[in-house]
């Protein structure tokens, strides 16, 4: 999404009290941050040759494609700029630079970071893959190096490292990750990547921040600073929490904004699934399952856009709103007092407003978009 979009949003955001914009920056389909010790992220990894459209298939054979490349990033000039314009309004950019999953377009810029040594492209299509970041010393020197430019650039007490949807298939076939577990005394390769990340939250903790990473993380054993951003359901974010760790609630239902805002039929095609504005609405960030003290540790709740079926920024618009009015509703406000009759009358402001800040809300134009 262009810069100026960027900007945009971050306003909204901050009109709506949405405090910390979580700007995932890195993925199998693209790099978009520019980092100067390695400028092959960049050159390379920020440009696929295709990109998948809708609908969405898991079946290979029947996947479609717009036809052209796709690319771009966010030189370090254009990060210093959001974070100040986001800053200026009181939002927190927590960057996200996804390990050891979702790291094939750094991958595709440096094969020595994968597990076989041989070239792969950046992805043109969604999913998850098996081709994933090695365990290497090398790896882990390469990415505390991208590290080091990253905490220059965000002030965010959080750094959020992904750790999702990690296969473990390479590690299983590869003699130096396989060295590595006996040598660390790993049992299964879900604590390989408990190892992985741990070396980040104490590399991160030494530099005075602190690791986030989505609820993957707890399945090979949880680093000690860790704080998990749930969002296969609530459970990962309640184990954590009564485990003593910081939570950031994101369950896929109701807070994932790629989903369609109904069933129907004439939504744009998307990810699948749906979250009306009435689910988004009556959702409640602290589970009933944790105590008082659990409580405190969950610091709040987020809604993800995940853009790969957001062709451009109107549609990202109408994904988001209205349904962001009613999560900042949700995340201010004492669940008490939440009324949905209430809410739909105040609806008809919001939507002024939004109307007038030139937003593509879904509602606003019959048919969307
Ligand atoms: C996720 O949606 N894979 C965090």
């Amino acid at each position: 999404m262009p810069k100026e979009f960027v900007l945009k949003h971050l306003e909204l955001l901050a009109l709506h009290k949405l405090n910390v914009f979580h700007w995932h920056l890195t993925e199998d389909q693209g790099w978009r941050i520019e980092i100067k010790k390695y400028p092959k992220l960049t050159s390379i990894g920020a440009f696929r040759k295709d990109s998948m459209t809708a609908p969405r298939t898991k079946d290979p054979a029947a996947r479609k494609f717009a036809g052209r490349p796709h690319g771009g990033f966010y030189t370090q000039d254009d990060v210093r700029e959001v974070v100040r314009y986001a800053a200026d309004r009181g939002i927190t950019v927590l960057p996200e630079i996804e390990m050891p999953g979702h790291a094939m377009a750094a991958i595709a810029a440096y094969p020595e970071l994968g597990n076989t040594g041989k070239p792969i492209e950046v992805l043109t299509y969604w999913g998850i893959t098996d081709h994933v970041l090695g365990v290497t010393d090398n790896v882990l020197r390469f990415f505390e190096d991208v590290f080091d430019e990253v905490l220059e650039l965000f002030p965010s007490k959080f750094i959020h490292v992904g750790g999702d949807e990690c296969p473990k298939t390479e590690w299983r076939n590869t003699p130096s990750a396989q060295e590595r577990m006996k040598k660390e005394g790993l049992k299964n390769e879900d604590e390989l990547q408990s190892w992985f990340i741990r070396h980040f939250d104490s590399w991160l903790a030494k530099r005075g921040r602190r690791l986030v990473g989505w609820d993957e993380i707890l399945e090979g054993g949880l680093a000690p600073g860790a704080t998990v951003m749930s969002w296969r359901g609530e459970e990962g974010g309640i184990a954590a929490a009564k485990a003593g760790h910081d939570v950031v609630m994101a369950p896929t239902k109701p807070t994932y904004m790629d989903y369609s805002h109904t069933e129907l039929p004439t939504e744009p095609s998307g990810i699948g699934g749906y979250n009306s504005l009435e689910d988004v609405y009556a959702y409640q960030p602290v589970p009933k399952e944790l105590s008082a003290a659990e409580a405190k540790h969950v610091l709040g709740a987020q809604g993800q856009i995940w853009t790969e079926y957001m062709p451009d920024p109107k549609r990202v618009e109408y994904m988001a709103w209205p349904r962001l009015v009613a999560l900042a509703e949700v995340l201010w406000s004492p669940g008490e007092t939440r009324n949905w009759a209430d809410l739909q009358k105040r609806l008809a402001t919001h939507l002024e407003r939004l109307a007038i800040l030139d937003v593509n809300y879904r509602g606003r134009f019959n048919p969307p978009d």
